[in-house]
């Protein structure tokens, strides 16, 4: 589901999404929802999976099923599940969404963080925005205790004023741009930091600018900070003070001439995740030809102009 939300949004960035069969690909994600069974005694373990991997038949019904013994969704598939939805126009009417939120909630643990499988996992800042991505998505913040996700992400400020994945851990560029996008989703980030405090979160962000952008001081760069660290700066308002040129150079110089595709360094393979980035890295920038990216949800301007009318829909089928 990641790889085709890579590809999918890439596509839809390049204005491209008129190469892919959309109504199969839809079915194909609704297959993936773990829905709730008849006595909704699964319900904590709904969202979407990532593939078919534990060999649950093709069914894009969404009726109660006879659910698979350990089948379960993932934080990160729900996100990028829905996402896709979003980007190939789909009405998200037939998502459960009472289902995602009770699975999002069983996610939740006391320190505010969350796993991305109900039976356990790592759990940390990624899954934190994971979640909020669902919750914006969906309209409904009812499946996360956002205090306790607040303070979460509060605790998981370094002494360098960077963002770790959680508390007393090194700050990271993606752990920092999960705790400011989740923060800018919530409508939290002024309320959560100071300006002295943003100040000095900034400074570390642009500090992370060498050609390229690197996820953490002394680290070589790698075309996919150009979107975590860039996106942090543009949500932090400062990312026209980086050097744009220097970044676009960077990013080209891991294309790959022959087979297309980014790659994180000069001199390796492109894949899907860095090739995503790297277009959205371009994005960011201003690059001639390319759709403008929502830097906090990390979809096309125009997939969000969708979900904001979906909202709208919503909201007037319920008033
Ligand atoms: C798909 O799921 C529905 C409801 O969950 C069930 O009635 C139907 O038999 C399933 N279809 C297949 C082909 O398994
Ligand atoms: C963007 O999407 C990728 C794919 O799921 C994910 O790894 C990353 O956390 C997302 N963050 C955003 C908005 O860019």
């Amino acid at each position: 589901m990641t790889i085709v939300f890579f590809a999918l949004s890439g596509l839809d960035v390049l204005d491209a999404l008129d190469a892919v069969d959309k109504p199969s690909l839809v079915e194909w994600i609704y297959s993936l929802q773990v829905v709730p069974t008849e006595d909704e005694s699964n319900l904590w373990r709904c969202g979407f999976r990532g593939s078919s991997h534990i060999g649950v038949p093709y069914n894009t019904s969404t009726g109660p099923g006879s659910p698979h013994p350990y089948d379960s969704g993932h934080v990160a598939m729900t996100y990028t599940g829905l996402a896709c939805l979003i980007i190939l126009g789909d009405d998200l009417s037939r998502v459960n969404k009472k289902a995602c939120l009770a699975g999002l909630k069983s996610l939740q643990l006391e320190d505010g963080s969350f796993y991305a499988v109900p039976e356990g996992s790592e759990n940390d800042m990624r899954f934190v925005y994971c979640a909020a991505c669902v919750c914006y998505m969906l309209d409904d913040w009812s499946g996360i205790d956002c205090k306790k996700a607040v303070d979460y992400i509060r605790r998981s400020m370094s002494y360098d004023s960077g963002i770790g994945q959680g508390a007393g851990l090194e700050s990271h560029g993606g752990s920092t741009f999960c705790a400011i996008a989740t923060l800018c989703l919530m409508g939290k980030l002024e309320e959560m930091f100071s300006e002295r405090e943003l100040n000095r979160i900034r400074r570390w962000c642009i500090l992370r600018q060498q050609d390229g952008f690197h996820g953490r001081p002394n680290k070589p760069v790698d075309t996919c900070y150009s979107f975590w660290v860039g996106a942090t700066l543009e949500l932090l308002d400062v990312f026209q003070y980086t050097n744009f040129e220097k970044n676009r150079n960077y990013i080209l110089s891991t294309q790959d001439s022959l087979v297309g595709g980014f790659a994180k360094w000069p001199d390796s393979h492109p894949d899907p995740l860095h090739t995503y980035f790297g277009i959205c890295g371009l994005s960011l920038m201003g690059e001639a030809g390319l759709r403008r990216v929502h830097p906090a949800l990390n979809v096309s301007d125009r997939a969000l102009q969708c979900l904001q009318q979906l909202h709208q829909t919503w909201r007037e089928g319920c008033t």
